[in-house]
């Protein structure tokens, strides 16, 4: 079975070919991205294996059935990046990798939350200067606050586990409220109350039509002041000119992100030696309490070693005609 992979770094080509010898599928790697203008590539694959900033839109998905793909895996657990119903229609089934690694996002959560508030990056280049002053660097105690958890699935609950080994005080928000989470000692709350009552909100929640912008103006307003955002989620959680003049106010004292609405231009690239022309982004750089990581909360060994086991899988049992356990409906 011939499979056309967008998106591959050279982490993924390594894990994908150490792991295949098993398995026997045909892979060409791309360094592409997938999108309307590239789907012509996979003319003569019967499968496609994208990413989270691969646009697998209608227009994409009606180039990809006319070459004759009959499966889209995605090596992610979000999948809103396709557009499920235009798939059907073409026949196209879509399988995605549901859960790899918890505990890797949910970490990196935390790294967020500690470097932005102890200042660790900072800490490291003065004192790689000789400068040994703690100016400017004063934290706070993570021991005690209020944390708002949205969304409490795998993510959000191992989450809230961390942070209750901080021992702060969790409330959380999801649609659907979950016993295991309760047990854990964390407070459901409305939405809005937690954005009152928290001092340091993380997102956890997937990109939804209603979940879209839910941090935004009108949300950040009856925040407490000094908030803490962080969202490892999908960057269009937060409207970013939003954000940036809730940053300006001093409404917003620290923001963490590993996610940004308009990633897929920047993110996974070295754009060191180019002209960025996204002005939000670099607005959001500028500001000393921002920390942005290119979209590499779920990168662990042990992360890649599920995403590729789990891709793997799906594909052959897609092959074999087997149940497809992992196929997006
Ligand atoms: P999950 O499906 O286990 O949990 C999502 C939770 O959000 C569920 O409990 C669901 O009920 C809740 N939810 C749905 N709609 C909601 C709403 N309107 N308001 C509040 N809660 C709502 O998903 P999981 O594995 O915990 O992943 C969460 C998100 O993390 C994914 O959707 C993905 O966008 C993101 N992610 C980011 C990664 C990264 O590297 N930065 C890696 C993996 C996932």
């Amino acid at each position: 079975m011939k499979i056309a992979v967008f998106s591959t770094k050279a982490y993924d080509q390594e894990y994908f070919e150490r792991y295949n010898k098993d398995h026997y599928l045909e892979f060409t790697f791309f360094e592409t991205a997938l999108n309307s203008h590239t789907a012509n590539i996979a003319s003569g694959y019967e499968v496609v294996c994208v990413f989270v900033n691969d646009k697998v839109d209608a227009r994409t998905i009606g180039i990809l059935a006319g070459s004759g793909i009959r499966l889209i895996a995605l090596r992610c657990a979000g999948f809103n990046n396709v557009d499920i119903e235009a798939a059907k229609r073409h026949d196209i089934k879509v399988v995605r990798v549901p859960a790899y690694s918890p505990e890797a996002v949910a970490e990196h959560a935390a790294a967020l939350i500690l470097t932005l508030n102890r200042k660790t990056h900072k800490a490291y280049n003065r004192v790689r200067e000789a400068n040994f002053s703690l100016n400017k660097l004063i934290g706070f105690n993570i021991h005690g606050k209020t944390v708002g958890v949205i969304g409490t699935g795998k993510i959000g609950a191992t989450f809230c586990k961390i942070m209750k080994g901080f021992g702060c005080k969790i409330i959380a928000f999801d649609k659907y409220r979950s016993d295991e989470v309760k047990d854990l000692g964390v407070e459901y709350k409305t939405l809005n109350d937690v954005f009152k009552e928290a001092d340091i909100i993380s997102l956890h929640c997937p990109l939804t039509p209603e979940t879209k912008h839910m941090i935004n103006e009108k949300s950040l307003a009856s925040m407490k002041n000094g908030i803490m955002i962080i969202n490892t989620s999908r960057g269009a959680l937060i409207d970013t000119a939003d954000i940036i003049k809730g940053l300006s106010d001093r409404k917003v004292g620290y923001l963490g992100i590993d996610v940004y609405e308009q990633e897929e231009n920047l993110f996974f690239k070295d754009l060191s030696e180019s002209i960025i022309e996204d002005d939000l982004i670099l607005r959001l750089i500028s500001f000393p309490n921002v920390l942005i990581t290119s979209h590499q909360a779920y990168f662990t060994r042990e992360a890649m070693e599920e995403i590729t086991l789990t891709t793997l899988k799906n594909i052959t049992d897609f092959k074999k005609g087997a149940i497809l356990k992992n196929e997006v409906v």
